[in-house]
This record gives structure tokens, sequence and C-alpha cells, in this order.
């Protein structure tokens, strides 16, 4: 017996291992429930009495160093493996891909916050709508043809459930909910039944602007839209007011900003007129308040809508509206928000 553990020992201490599966293959052998050592265990109980105590002590020892061995094997292979593996601590990593701004975010941001800057806050609403706030409460009257200048989506008929065909509807639901002096611009997605085209598409979006008070008047309403022009397109920015109908206001216009491309001279994109369309403005009529809970006798307002595409469209000169909506990161990474 003790001719056999010196053999075990040392062929223990002969050991070598290439592999972590070597250090395996050593615990196998050795260490497990039926390796060498339980082996020499077993036979510990056919060993005469007399020689127990130093076949005993000897056992003890080789399983010190076979544990002894198979620890040290284990350290130097994870140690080992671990630089071994393909990894160059030194290189630099793998460039996260950064996102940016879409340009109707960057646009809408520098909307609201031209706003922001003379006092006007922020409301969102909906945008599966009632016919009350996107109509009726509008002064759409019922089978009215206005209602056919935004052909819309509706969900349910009767009562009729639909896709808001613009942001107006926040306005109502301001209305409702606030007594003047209201102050605020509502950004959103809106939706209209329009074949898509280089010019129009289903789905756009707005920003609609409220200012209700005492004493508001149309002079206001020039000024506001006058500042809001310089700091968008530039200080030479010069605006005209044409008179237009929209159901919920009174008198109604269309406002066209001096080209900012050509100065005003003439060109492709403003047709060779000098001005482009914006928005679309006007005193708020008074049953609109009405019909809103405001008493239009204290209190007047007026309110405008444009199109962040439209707005975009100009500033980045981009001739076709559909690019907004197909996400080609060749286009839309062109964008680069100034803050
Ligand atoms: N809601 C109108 C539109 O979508 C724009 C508008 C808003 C006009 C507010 C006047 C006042 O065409």
């Amino acid at each position: 017996m003790l001719q056999k553990i010196e053999t075990l020992s040392a062929a223990i201490a002969a050991f070598t291992a290439q592999s972590s599966s070597d250090v395996e293959q050593f615990r196998l052998a050795y260490l497990s429930k039926k390796g060498e050592l339980n082996n020499l265990f077993a036979e510990f109980k056919n060993v005469p009495n007399e020689q127990k105590k130093e076949i005993g002590a000897r056992i003890n020892i080789l399983k010190q160093e076979a544990q002894a061995k198979f620890d040290e094997l284990t350290a130097a292979f994870s140690s080992a493996e671990n630089q071994t593996l393909d990894i160059d601590l030194s290189l630099p990593g793998n460039p996260l891909q950064l996102g940016s701004r879409h340009p109707l975010s960057i646009i809408k941001k520098q909307i609201i916050d031209i706003f922001s800057r003379i006092g006007f806050t922020v409301a969102e609403g909906q945008e599966i709508e009632d016919d009350w706030h996107v109509f009726s409460a509008l002064n759409f009257p019922e089978e009215h043809p206005a209602r056919d200048m935004q052909d819309t989506f509706f969900i349910e008929k009767n009562p009729d459930i639909l896709l808001r065909t613009h942001t107006s509807s926040v306005q109502v639901r301001v209305m409702e909910k606030t007594q003047p002096p209201i102050r605020a611009v509502f950004p959103g997605r809106v939706f209209r039944n329009e074949a898509i085209s280089a010019r129009a598409h289903c789905i756009f979006h707005q920003v609609e602007g409220l200012y209700i008070d005492k004493d508001v008047s149309f002079a206001d309403l020039k000024q506001t839209l006058l500042f809001f022009a310089k700091e968008m397109f530039g200080a030479d920015t010069q605006i005209r007011l044409r008179p237009s109908y929209f159901p919920f206001t009174e008198p109604s216009a269309e406002m066209d900003i001096s080209c900012s491309l050509c100065g005003g001279k003439g060109c492709g994109v403003c047709k060779h007129s000098g001005w482009v369309e914006i928005l679309g403005c006007g005193m708020v009529d008074p049953n609109v308040l009405t019909n809103c809970g405001i008493d239009s006798k204290v209190y007047s307002g007026f309110a405008f809508g444009m199109g962040v595409e439209r707005i975009a469209m100009l500033k980045y000169q981009i001739k076709d509206i559909r690019l907004f909506f197909e996400n080609d990161l060749r286009f839309i990474k062109q964008f680069q928000a100034a803050n």
C-alpha cells in the first residue's frame, strides 16, 4: 500500500496541465468520488491495525498534496486563460452610435422656445377626439361645407369619434378647463384623409397658439406673429396678412413671410412671388368662447396654427414632405439641434 501511495504522490507531483480541461481530468482522477484518493480510503479498512497509524498519516499527506496541486493548477489556468482571451484592453471601445434629433422635433422645439420667451405655456391634448372638440365647439355648423376643408378619418360614427384634423381641439380643451388669461401653444400630430404627395401627407404636425385676455386685439396678434417670424427666419423677415376664412376665427387671415431663400426677390420656393404662406390665424370667434364657457363680452383673444413640416421644409429647404416619415437615417442624421 505504501508503495502505491508513493507512486500516486510522484504522479501528482509530476502532473502538468495544458488547459483547464486537463485540470478537470486531474480532479476526476484523484479528488472525485471515484478518484484514487477515495479508493485508498476504501482500501484503508483492510490495512492491519499496527500499520494503520503510519499509512493513515501518509494518505492524509497525499490528500493535501493532491488538493494543493489542484488549487495551484486551477489558479494558474483561470488567470492564464484570461490572458490568452483575445482582448486588447488598450484598444478604444466600439463607438456607440449616437442618435440625433429628428428635424421635426428640432423645429417644434424652436417654435415652442420662441413663444415661451413671450409667456406662452405648452399644453397637449389627445389624438383621438370627438366631434365636439374638433368641430362643433369650434363653430363648424353641422353639415356645413367648412367641415370638408379638413378630410377626416373617422373611427366611429354617431356619435363621431375621429382622429383630430387640427390641434385647435386642444384650444377647446384648455378653454373649457381654464379661465383667462390663457396664453399657450399646443404642439401635436394631426391626421387628414389626403392623398400623399411631395407637398401633402395624411399625418403631419401642427403648433397652435392661443391668447385670451381682456382687450386682446388684432394688433397683438400681428405683433406676436411678427416676433415669431423674425426669431424663426431671421431679423430681416417681413410678414403679410391676407384675409381668409376659418369657422373659429373672425376676422381670419393667412400669414405669409418674405421668402427666406431669396429675401423677397423671387425664386422657385416662393414661386417668384417673394412671399410664402406659413400659418392661419385670426381673432377667436365669440361663439367659440361662449361654447367653452368664457364670457365673450369680457374677454377676447387670438389664435394661430402652423404646420411644423412646412416650417421645417422652408428652414432646411426640403422639397418632399414624405422624407420626414421614411426614417431614412441618411436623411434624418443631417440635422443638428442648436441646443
Ligand atoms: N386649425 C387651422 C388649420 O388647421 C389653423 C388655424 C388655427 C387657423 C388657429 C386659425 C387659428 O388649418
